[in-house]
């Protein structure tokens, strides 16, 4: 994976590119990155604060040969190869909140997109989209985003070299995609469970259209959470 990278200054989204370069035929393991977005985008139309220099702005192409409902299972992946490229790199401890956030000390460090190109049967491509907050400093928050955010320079004290950081989680990307392909979601499954705070929680969960309160009981091999709700109904979202 990341055998062929498209580097840029400044992009509107590395996600914008990653699905234009998918519709021209680029190859999987397509890799997009940019130093700077003026439009990263996050999940449910949020947008993603995205300066210059101070994160890892980067969308990865796949073309797994599978049913769009699969989707969900590359999210856990990436956060999976994401978290432990943190911990061996920076020396940090990284939890996985439910779906996409990776939080440090309660803030949010990094926030993972999947997004597809598919038709009912089959995915088209797939783009996984990651921005992590590496070297900025709290002020370089606003007061809002220092609420909820948080860098890896901000909880080590330490500057890092991102391009060391791509390479480890493309490193573990590729290990666990391998896995995946050989071996089935569950030895991922697993792993991610080990990290994440989430289940056995009450929790709100949020999705464009609906909000539902329960108890988060487990993660299915789809990759989709568990919600019991005070009527004892199980949801999956
Ligand atoms: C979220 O937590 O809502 C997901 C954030 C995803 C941000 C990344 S940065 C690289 C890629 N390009 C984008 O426009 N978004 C994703």
């Amino acid at each position: 994976l990341g055998r062929f990278v498209h580097f840029f200054e400044s992009v509107e989204s590395t996600q914008k590119i990653a699905h234009r370069l998918a519709q021209e035929n680029a190859d999987e393991g397509t890799l997009v990155i940019a130093e700077e977005q003026v439009s990263g985008r996050g999940r449910m139309a949020r947008t993603w604060y995205s300066p210059k220099g101070t994160g890892i702005w980067m969308s990865l192409l796949l073309r797994p040969s599978l049913p769009p409902q699969k989707a969900p299972q590359f999210t856990l992946i990436a956060a999976v190869a994401i978290v432990e490229a943190i911990e061996k790199v920076c020396g940090l401890k990284v939890d996985i909140k439910w779906p996409n956030d990776l939080l440090i000390n309660g803030k949010k460090i990094t926030g993972i997109l999947t997004e597809l190109q598919a038709d009912s049967e089959q995915i088209h491509s797939l783009i996984i989209g990651i921005g992590i907050n590496v070297n900025q400093d709290i002020e370089d928050f606003s007061e809002e985003i220092q609420q909820i955010a948080t860098s890896l320079h901000i909880e080590s004290g330490k500057t890092f070299s991102r391009a060391g950081i791509v390479q480890e989680i493309l490193f573990n990307l590729e290990k666990y995609y391998a896995v995946y392909i050989s071996e089935g979601f569950e030895p991922i499954k697993e792993i991610w469970e080990k990290y994440a705070i989430t289940i056995g929680k009450h929790i709100t969960a949020r999705t464009l259209n609906k909000e539902i309160k329960g108890l988060a009981s487990g993660i299915t091999n789809e990759g989709v959470l568990k919600l019991i709700d005070e009527n004892g109904e199980t949801h999956l979202i």
